[in-house]
């Protein structure tokens, strides 16, 4: 084709370009003067190039593995053929995991999500779901988990074999949308840091605990595996800085290094060593990483967003932020603000009658439980329907009260408060009580100076409750303070214990790291209720099922029934007894219904039970060790006292004799 030349409109254009770009380039070698950051966009474009590289593969190894399916089903491959073309995608997989899960998480668990089913509930809202019934859609699992488990089943069926062809299309179609976003956009440092961090705290508070291996059993290569390419990248950087920056990326790198072989070399599930892989491998790696972001991309910490980025361990007391949980502003948490919250916490005058407080139910001694299967009700008479769950950490959940009904904490306060069986209390009563008080009128309006709404209102006494139970935390326990190594005391019971927790029993693919409760790691975002077929009591050789629907109670979906809130095992030394009905009087007792595989492994229909109902086959020894470890984790490091006394009530006098904490 002939040359034609530029149109004279875009002739004109060019001086006008040419300065532009020359002012781009003086910018950009400026700038590369200044920060580390343009140095370090190599890296990021190689790591970018690498995942490309890796997401191609993954994508014909899916395509690879649909295919074999259906030779499977023409009887034309093997079922070791097909197994074989499974794991060829999971190892796949695993080299991309930590940006398919930072970049696109709910992708990544079309991938590779839990396999159960999900449930789809339109906008409920608390206040109103006593009126309006929400509609609930429930949608069929998928992705590698399910795959897993249909691919090693006894006997793979044609429906069975069909069904995985499905899902291996439904694999491909979601690994393809993933690498098309990552071929959009370029990835920058901020990314790929934030981006290794989470894969560290995703292996060590998910991936050596076996929970995305459902049926071939976990493989601690394939765990490896995922750590590979925070490896990779690490060295990247490190190549590429100098200075401070540069020792950071060293550490990374040695960390990394030592944790991929330990990984290698001790491939055994059952006898792996997670204590020492935690505290002396992984928890140092993201300390340097931590340590390396702040270097190359200061920032301040961020409350929006659970986990705390300036924590450098997971074990950190700082790791996770209440203030972000608690859904609060945190100049809330003022002094003068949790102050008033603990006065109004102990007092009885929040009741009808004037006889109990929080704190009748949540005793400070008892780690804010009562030591009653079922709490005593408001007028002594009978119980209320649950056992009062520890306040200790509570605040670490996305959802509260055993079936998940409230997203807020300062939900829960009104909850109990106008509950006939809890406080019986008329809301705006006590309201007016309390301002006939000059004392709490004045600790009011020092705790909500700065507001608009400095008043005494249901709000602000919700707000100030709430900023109380806020700062409950306690994380110095003997086992915290060993694994943040200011300590080498740790019983070896203990210690064995963390190793059956996190490995052979499975209760860390519930219970994560580091709060033990059922938040998940490693965004923290969502708080997760399960089915264990909980009995009606300990008497395991009659089992019968708990009554209580649970979060089936609220939400009305199938999945949902006797499905709770998988609460904390912090503290549990004093929170006897245990699970939402108060059922196991011991700690001996939870760990024999796990040993046994829950209510389905006792014999009980609970055909959605979410806890594998095969027996854990634990020895006594090593049930002992569990206990142990859950002992480590009781933190009497903070006293918590009750206020020395209450606010008075000058023209009601009748008032003035209430007993701090309310009877029980
Ligand atoms: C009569 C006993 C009783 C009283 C009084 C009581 N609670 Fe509770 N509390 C319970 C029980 C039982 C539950 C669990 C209820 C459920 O899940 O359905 C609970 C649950 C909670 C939870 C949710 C914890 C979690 O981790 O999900 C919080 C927070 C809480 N209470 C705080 C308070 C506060 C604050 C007060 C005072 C305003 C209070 N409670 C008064 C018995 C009581
Ligand atoms: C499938 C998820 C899952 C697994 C696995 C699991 N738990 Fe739980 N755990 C829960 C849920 C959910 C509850 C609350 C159940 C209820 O009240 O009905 C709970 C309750 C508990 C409690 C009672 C806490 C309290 O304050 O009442 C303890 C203790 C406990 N689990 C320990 C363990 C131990 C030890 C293991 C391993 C042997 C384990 N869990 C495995 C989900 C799980």
């Amino acid at each position: 084709m002939a040359y034609k030349g530029l149109p004279t409109d875009k002739v004109k254009l060019m001086p006008v370009l040419l300065l532009m770009s020359m002012c781009l380039f003086a910018g950009i070698v400026l700038t590369s003067f200044k920060t580390e950051t343009v140095r370090t966009n190599q890296v990021a474009d190689t790591v970018r190039q690498s995942l490309i590289a890796d997401m191609s593969k993954l994508k014909q190894q899916s395509q690879l593995l649909a295919v074999t399916l259906e030779l499977l089903m023409q009887e034309q491959a093997s079922l070791e053929q097909a197994q074989e073309a499974f794991y060829q995608v999971k190892q796949a997989y695993k080299k991309v995991e930590y940006m398919a899960e930072y970049l696109d998480p709910e992708l990544a668990k079309r991938i590779n999500g839990a396999p159960l089913p999900k449930v789809l509930v339109e906008e409920v809202n608390y206040q109103t779901l006593h009126f309006q019934k929400p509609s609930v859609r429930t949608f069929p699992p998928e992705g590698l988990q399910v795959l897993e488990e249909l691919v090693f089943a006894e006997e793979v069926e044609p429906v069975i074999a069909k069904e995985a062809i499905v899902l291996a299309h439904g694999l491909q179609d979601a690994v393809s949308l993933l690498s098309g976003s990552l071929y959009q956009q370029p990835l920058s440092d901020k990314q790929i840091l934030e981006s290794l961090r989470e894969q560290l705290v995703r292996v060590v508070a998910m991936g050596i605990t076996g929970f995305d291996a459902p049926a071939a059993g976990c493989e601690l290569a394939h765990v490896a595996l995922a750590l590979q390419p925070v490896l990779h990248a690490a060295q990247l950087y490190d190549s590429s800085l100098s200075g401070k920056a540069k020792t950071y990326s060293s550490k990374a790198v040695e960390q990394l290094q030592q944790a991929v072989l330990y990984l290698q070399q001790h491939p055994a599930f059952d006898t792996f060593d997670r204590l020492y892989f935690t505290r002396e491998l992984a928890d140092l790696a993201y300390a340097a990483l931590t340590a390396l972001q702040q270097e190359l991309l200061p920032t301040a910490a961020s409350v929006h967003k659970p986990v705390n980025d300036h924590a450098s361990s997971l074990f950190s007391a700082d790791f996770l932020q209440a203030a972000y949980f608690a859904k609060q502003d945190r100049r809330e948490q003022k002094p003068e603000l949790i102050e008033l919250g603990k006065v109004l916490f102990f007092d009885p005058v929040l009741s009808a009658n004037n006889e109990r407080s929080c704190a009748s139910c949540h005793v400070p001694s008892k780690a804010f439980t009562d030591g009653q299967a079922r709490s005593i009700a408001f007028d002594f008479k009978g119980t209320v329907q649950r056992n009062s769950p520890t306040l200790l950490n509570s605040v670490f959940s996305n959802a509260y009260f055993w079936d998940s009904r409230a997203i807020y904490l300062q939900d829960q306060v009104p909850d109990v408060v106008v509950k006939s069986d809890e406080l019986h209390g008329n809301y705006e009563e006590v309201v007016l009580k309390l301002q006939q008080s000059s004392e709490y009128r004045k600790l009011f309006k020092r705790a909500f100076s700065s507001q608009a709404d400095n008043g005494l209102s249901t709000n602000t006494i919700n707000r100030a409750i709430a900023a109380y139970v806020q700062s409950l935390v306690a994380l110095n326990s003997p086992f915290d303070r060993y694994m943040r190594r200011e300590t080498e005391q740790l019983g070896a019971s203990a210690k064995r214990g963390y190793n059956l927790f996190m490995g052979k029993a499975a209760c860390g693919t519930c219970h994560f790291a580091p709060t033990f409760n059922g938040t998940v790691p490693p965004r923290y975002l969502e708080s997760e209720t399960e089915v264990l077929g909980v009995t009606a009591s300990a008497d395991f050789a009659h089992p019968t099922l708990d009554e209580d629907l649970g979060r089936a109670g609220v939400i009305p979906a199938d999945a949902w029934k006797h499905s709770f809130k998988t609460p904390t095992v912090r503290n549990a030394a004093l929170t006897a007894p245990y699970m939402h009905n108060g059922a196991f009087a011991v700690l001996a007792e939870v760990v024999d219904f796990y040993d046994a595989g829950g209510g389905a492994g006792l014999g009980l229909d609970v055909p959605n039970q979410t806890l594998p109902d095969s027996p854990l086959n634990l020895t006594e020894g090593e049930k002992q060790d569990l206990i142990a470890f859950m002992e480590s984790l009781t933190d009497t490091a903070t006293v918590y006292a009750a206020p020395e006394r209450l606010p008075q009530f000058p023209k009601k006098a009748g008032l003035n004799d209430r007993l701090i904490g309310g009877r029980y």
